[in-house]
């Protein structure tokens, strides 16, 4: 049986990720596929994030957390929800970030710096960092975690590539987004 520090996985951001990788079953083979797969996932990303923001768009208890000025823009920003179109130079911006989140899952070294991110991508989502009035609900992460773990899948189904290939992004996908899902929920658990 392996002994793990418990304390140490509240405190230390490296050994939690290297555990919870451990424990999916997350691995060094899944990692290439997933890097494998930016060739024929990257130009697919905007269509993605056009499709994350019309969810988004769909719902009150989502749209309404783009009104707030966002962290780092510097454009103006709507007065209401309702004036806040998919369009705005606000939304602009947030699927900007978006896609550079889905290309650097598909390209960055599974490094410290990158651990950083992901878990920094979680974090921002809480009144802890960026601006105080944008705390999104747990149950809002884990609805379009959901969304965005089948479009992936749908995604990868839709690939001109051999069936085995697809098994594989499927589940390295799979087993990387439940990895998120942790740097997520940390910063939830009170
Ligand atoms: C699948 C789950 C999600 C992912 C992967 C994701 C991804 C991201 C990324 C990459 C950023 C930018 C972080 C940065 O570079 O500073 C961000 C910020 C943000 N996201 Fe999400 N997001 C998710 C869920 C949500 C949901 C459900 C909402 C709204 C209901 C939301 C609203 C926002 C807002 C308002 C910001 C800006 C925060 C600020 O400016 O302080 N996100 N998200």
């Amino acid at each position: 049986m392996k002994q793990i520090d418990e304390a140490k996985l509240q405190s230390d951001l490296g050994y939690r990720f290297a555990y919870v990788t451990e424990f999916i079953g997350l691995n060094e083979k899944d990692i290439q596929v997933i890097h494998g797969a930016a060739e024929v996932i990257g130009p697919l990303v905007p269509g993605m994030v056009d499709a994350v923001y019309d969810k988004l768009h769909t719902y009150s208890s989502t749209w309404r957390f783009f009104v707030p000025r966002q962290a780092g823009y510097e454009g103006e920003i709507p007065a209401t929800a309702e004036e806040l179109t998919p369009d705005h130079p606000q939304i602009a911006f947030r699927k900007q970030h978006l896609r550079r989140y889905l290309e650097r899952l598909v390209t960055a070294p599974y490094d410290d710096k990158m651990v950083a991110y992901l878990d920094r991508v979680g974090q921002i989502h809480t009144a802890s960092v960026g601006n105080p009035q944008i705390d999104i609900p747990l149950v809002e992460m884990n609805a379009l975690m959901g969304f965005v773990a089948d479009a992936i899948n749908a995604t990868i189904i839709g690939l001109d590539i051999p069936t085995e290939a697809k098994f594989d992004a499927i589940r390295a996908f799979n087993k990387l987004l439940w990895v998120q899902n942790d740097l997520i929920a940390r910063h939830y658990a009170r």
